[in-house]
């Protein structure tokens, strides 16, 4: 294990003071790079993350352009549910779509465990980014059960979650089996990570706002949390983020968070009350605001450190993903903008 402790970033996740405040974007990699569209032109998602090489290179691009303080490595979360058997594909301008959904116990068979071997490939890619990385941390990632059961259930993305909450709500049983799976193979994918080199962690339970906080702490929490529990030998810090998931905070952190990821509907001194004085924050600058002209963007950034500076520890970051169409030059001025504001 190599956890670059010394880094602003780490110290920011360990609510330890540094140099200045770090700073990242989700979905730093991707379309808004025009080096990322020309190397991914004609090889389709699920097979560029599986090539060690390539997502060396996509991983390391924005690192280079921007000069973030964190890269995160290029995959997806539905790469370890394909791994465990399920037949999907990701499709341009839509997400994940799964060819035949899981509904019913028979269907659950189709979801087998994973061995680290069978995401070898992500092992091999996160060795080849620490050695090109340096001093600069690298950070994995997994979907939380949640999230993933709710691409599962749908086939695809959904705006109401109606197959999900019904199966939550009608079938418990079914649900906690499946949610016990996801998290199994969540845990081995991480943990396939961290023994790989990566100095961080992050759980995506993105979508996880479209629940109340009673049934997130009945029918999720639990799931995600011993994903959370089964890292804390591990070492890394633990980072966990949702979009609209204000009324979550709290219970997120409690789940065995060491960051809570915060999207821009809650300002951060907001947050970090409800949170508790034990855990950073990251976040949380509405990637809508790139669009908006550089003296917004600056006040804003302004205003978004101002109120993490009511944390332990800031990691500066969107709300949510960098938009496709945001230019990119915005973001690499953007960076050196928190490096200046903050530098102490
Ligand atoms: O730079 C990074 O942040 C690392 C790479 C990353 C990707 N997906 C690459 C990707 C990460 C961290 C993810 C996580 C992910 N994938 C999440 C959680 C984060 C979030 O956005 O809340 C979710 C919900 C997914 C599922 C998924 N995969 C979606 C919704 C999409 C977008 C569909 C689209 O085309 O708009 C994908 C595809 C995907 N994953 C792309 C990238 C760069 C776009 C694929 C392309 O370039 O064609």
């Amino acid at each position: 294990m190599t956890v670059l402790e010394d880094s602003p970033f780490v110290r920011a996740c360990r609510g330890l003071p540094g140099s200045h405040t770090p700073v990242w974007f989700m979905r730093q990699a991707g379309r808004s790079l025009p080096e990322y569209r020309k190397i991914r032109a004609g090889v389709g998602m699920l097979e560029s993350c599986r090539r060690p090489e390539l997502v060396t290179e996509i991983t390391l691009q924005p690192v280079r352009r921007h000069d973030v303080d964190a890269a995160i490595l290029f995959s997806d979360i539905v790469v370890p549910v394909a791994a465990a058997g399920i037949d999907l594909d990701i499709v341009a301008g839509t997400g994940p779509v799964v060819a035949e959904p899981i509904r019913t116990a028979g269907d659950l068979e189709r979801l087998r465990p994973i061995t680290p071997e069978d995401v070898g490939f992500v092992a091999e890619s996160v060795r080849l980014l620490v050695a090109e990385l340096g001093a600069t941390p690298l950070i994995g990632f997994a979907g939380a059960p949640f999230t993933l059961a709710s691409y599962l259930i749908e086939g695809g993305p959904s705006r109401t979650y109606l197959k999900t909450k019904a199966m939550m709500y009608g079938q418990p049983e079914l649900w906690n089996a499946l949610l016990t799976r996801l998290s199994e193979i969540t845990l081995t994918f991480l943990r396939t990570q961290v023994d790989a080199g990566v100095s961080a962690v992050q759980l995506f339970d993105s979508w996880a706002g479209a629940l109340s906080e009673a049934d997130y702490r009945q029918h999720v929490m639990p799931h995600s949390a011993a994903v959370l529990r089964g890292l804390l030998d591990a070492g890394v810090p633990r980072i966990h983020f949702g979009v609209g998931t204000a009324v979550l905070l709290e219970a997120m952190g409690e789940a065995g968070a060491d960051v809570v990821g915060v999207d821009w509907r809650t300002p951060l001194d907001v947050a970090t009350k409800r949170i508790g004085p034990d855990r950073s924050v990251q976040g949380n600058l509405d990637p809508a605001i790139l669009f908006a002209g550089w003296e917004t963007v600056e006040r804003e950034t302004r205003r978004v450190l101002a109120q993490g500076a009511s944390a332990p520890g800031h990691i500066f970051n969107l709300g949510h993903g960098v938009m496709p169409e945001t230019d990119p030059e915005i973001l690499t001025r953007l960076v050196a903008l928190v490096h200046e504001i903050s530098s102490r």
